[in-house]
């Protein structure tokens, strides 16, 4: 597997990192971190996934990893499991309940606990999803239209027509979002579109039914992480669909397979270069990121030694880190029955949030009768 830093991403939704507002929400981040670990207790974060497969190194360094380390500050996070948004770029959502139980276990492998974080699947949420009707009223067509990551994944989907749902996603993502009055969102770069749509309702709903200045909803801030996005075994971006990816739940053996043939280049001699080397770069970045090391001094260790010494120490490297999330993950999934009551205890307590803010909307809406 190879890896690459995330300043690469823009390509992936082919506008510049300017446009997407990237440069503003890194300054405005660095300011959040400061923020958070002054006082975590302000803060409530939402983040998720959708359920299409099992969790990769990818997800781990790219986010997975982060969403402990805030929980671990003391930031009380909720974490979605976008099951409908499944439905955005395929017609049938396969293999959903096995899906969802994957992702519940990588969570509890990793470190979200059940007891300081919320983890919900959205479709488990009426009033979540009702808050959709007046939030679609809030933004147009043409806002809609013009958003650059949900262009992208329009041109890339498997589908032959855009239904209602793909389009209007960004609007349901508002709803993960503001039903639980979450105010800081980790995002990847591609996302700061989605966010601004969710701030975008958040700021109109509070003035179109705000009473006398009162704020229903807070409006959301990104949070950007300097995580690197890693790349899958044949160099293209990592990606549960490719078949490129390294899992969470991957076997040792498997593992090493895997980086066994991974793609590298000639070069004997091992450095670090991501922008002409990306393949070997990425390889030697994923090693450091489990070793806790400096990137060029694992290349540097590694020098002539050559791309096989190389893959023996991203194996060791990623075995020895995730053997613990292995283990948990292993003994967690002997027990179904306490993977299924996290969910549902969950979704309870989304329920309850929920509700309430239904009740703060239909009043300030004139709808409750
Ligand atoms: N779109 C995210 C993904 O594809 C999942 C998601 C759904 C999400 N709702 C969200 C992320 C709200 C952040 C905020 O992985």
């Amino acid at each position: 597997m190879t890896t690459h830093l995330d300043a690469t991403t823009a390509a992936d939704v082919s506008v510049s990192a300017e446009e997407l507002g990237v440069p503003a929400a890194r300054r405005r981040s660095a300011v959040l971190e400061e923020s958070i670990r002054k006082d975590p207790g302000r803060f409530r974060v939402l983040t998720g996934d959708r359920p299409t497969g099992r969790l990769h190194l990818g997800h781990y360094f790219g986010t997975l990893h982060n969403r402990v380390r805030l929980q671990e500050l003391g930031v009380e996070t909720m974490v979605v499991i976008a099951d409908y948004q499944v439905l955005t770029d395929r017609d049938v959502a396969d293999r959903l309940t096995e899906h969802v139980a994957d992702l519940v276990l990588d969570y509890l492998a990793i470190g979200i606990d059940p007891d300081r974080s919320t983890i919900f699947a959205h479709s488990a949420i009426p009033a979540l999803n009702q808050l959709l009707v007046p939030f679609l009223s809030l933004i147009s067509v043409a806002e809609l239209n013009r958003n650059p990551t949900v262009k992208e994944e329009i041109s890339q989907s498997r589908q032959s027509s855009v239904s209602g749902l793909m389009f209007t996603y960004p609007v349901h993502q508002a709803a993960d979002i503001l039903f639980c009055k979450a105010n800081l969102v980790p995002v990847g770069q591609d996302q700061l579109p989605h966010l601004e749509v969710t701030r975008t309702i958040a700021r109109r709903f509070n003035r179109r039914y705000g009473d006398g200045g009162a704020t229903l909803f807070p409006v959301p801030e990104a949070l950007l992480s300097a995580a690197p996005l890693l790349l899958g075994t044949d160099g293209a971006k990592m990606s549960k669909s490719r078949g490129n990816a390294i899992t969470l739940a991957a076997s040792a053996d498997e593992t090493a397979r895997l980086i066994r043939g991974a793609k590298t280049d000639p070069g004997r001699h091992i450095t670090y270069e991501p922008a002409t080397r990306p393949e070997v770069s990425s390889l030697v970045l994923l090693a450091a990121l489990c070793l806790g090391r400096d990137p060029h001094l694992v290349a540097q260790d590694i020098g002539g030694r050559g791309a096989a010494a190389l893959k023996s120490l991203v194996t060791e490297a990623v075995n020895e880190y995730l053997a613990p999330v292995r283990l948990r993950r292993t003994q967690l999934a002997e027990d179904r029955g306490y993977v299924r009551q996290v969910l549902r205890d969950g979704n309870e307590r989304a329920n309850a949030i929920a509700e309430t803010t239904l009740d703060e909307v239909r009043a300030a809406m004139s709808t409750a009768y």
